[in-house]
């Protein structure tokens, strides 16, 4: 079929492929992979995903490389973080072999849409399982269903590659301190609706939420890990409560291997007056630099960038980071899965 899509210019939005693929948990076992052409599904009323928020989600990337080679980047480590997420809020994890056996078909089925090279744009891979047995008692299931999608995206914030300014609102918390934050579960995005959309109705493109228990120091900004650079180093949260991104392992490495020094630490707000450079980093975002970052309800302004343009550090990272994922550099850590 003829299709015309408009590569570099793809928003960050959902797009109908061709096939899904579908995998159910019953009987205490993972059924066949199934392959769907629909893009519904037909649940029961009372699943535990619709009521208790029975639902974990991943993000990961294919690209077509300078070498027409189809990559995946992290795969296993995507993997693994399901694991993780599902454990915590005691749903059936995926196998990783499974994981990888289904996202690759997914990216096979819909070779189409992954954006050529030199487009910007990527498949963005949607890795989604639900609980699906019914509930009125607040319980976990037995049957689950786990679906790969895959839709063609560009940049997350608008205009690729370019500064943004992000606001903290300190009558906001998406995570608890003990709570979901490390996971990626539905939950976690439904509490950060109102912040984000009252960010935006300001002209902000995130949130940069603070901890949720001292509101002392820096957690993350919306859906994606932070980093600033200070005195030449990359700083970014340690915290529970944020999501351990796979962009911002991958950015820690690629600092080092720079000789930038890393430190993963609290780091207190008023830090930021000190840095020279931050930004926003994940699977989405790759690193979205930030402008600038007004703390709402203090009226501390921090300017990170003097003349509106992504910082040196920033620019190098995100340039090494696609130079692995487009095949333009070895991959020496072995990040890519080669589709074949
Ligand atoms: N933090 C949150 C809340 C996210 O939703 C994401 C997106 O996946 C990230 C961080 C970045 O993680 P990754 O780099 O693994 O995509
Ligand atoms: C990702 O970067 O993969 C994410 O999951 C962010 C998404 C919530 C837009």
């Amino acid at each position: 079929m003829d299709m015309q899509i408009d590569w570099a210019n793809l928003p960050f939005g959902y797009f109908p492929t061709d096939y899904n693929i579908r995998c159910e948990f019953r009987d205490g076992k993972w059924g066949p992979i199934e392959v769907s052409q629909s893009d519904t599904i037909n649940i029961h009323m009372a699943a535990t995903s619709l009521h208790y928020g029975q639902e974990l989600f991943e993000g990961l990337k294919a690209f077509r490389g300078v070498d027409g080679k189809i990559r995946i980047f992290r795969l296993e480590e995507n993997a693994k973080r399901l694991i993780e997420s599902a454990k915590g809020i005691l749903m059936e994890p995926v196998p990783i072999e499974l994981f990888k056996e289904m996202c690759i078909k997914a990216v096979k089925l819909n070779e189409r849409f992954i954006p050529p090279y030199g487009s910007g744009a990527s498949l963005y891979i949607r890795p989604l399982e639900i609980g699906l047995s019914p509930r009125i008692g607040v319980k976990e299931a037995d049957e689950y269903l786990f679906i790969i999608m895959v839709t063609p995206v560009g940049p997350y914030f608008k205009g690729g590659f370019k500064n943004t300014n992000i606001c903290i609102m300190r009558d906001f918390d998406r995570v608890a301190p003990h709570g979901t934050g490390r996971w990626k579960v539905g939950g976690n995005y439904a509490a950060s609706l109102g912040a984000g959309h009252k960010a935006h109705e300001m002209g902000y493109s995130a949130v940069l939420y603070l901890d949720p228990k001292e509101k002392k120091y820096l957690d993350e900004c919306g859906p994606a890990n932070f980093y600033a650079i200070k005195d030449g180093k990359y700083i970014t949260p340690k915290s529970d409560s944020i999501l351990p991104s796979i962009t911002n392992m991958s950015l820690m490495t690629l600092a080092r291997d720079m000789g930038i020094e890393v430190e993963q630490r609290h780091i207190a707000v008023e830090e930021l007056a000190d840095c020279s450079e931050a930004a926003a980093c994940g699977t989405a975002a790759v690193c979205s630099p930030i402008g600038e970052i007004d703390d709402i309800d203090t009226g501390t302004k921090y300017i990170l960038s003097k003349d509106g343009k992504p910082g040196p550090v920033t620019t190098k990272l995100y340039n090494a980071l696609n130079a692995i994922r487009l095949g333009e550099t070895p991959d020496i850590y072995g990040w890519n899965t080669i589709v074949e």
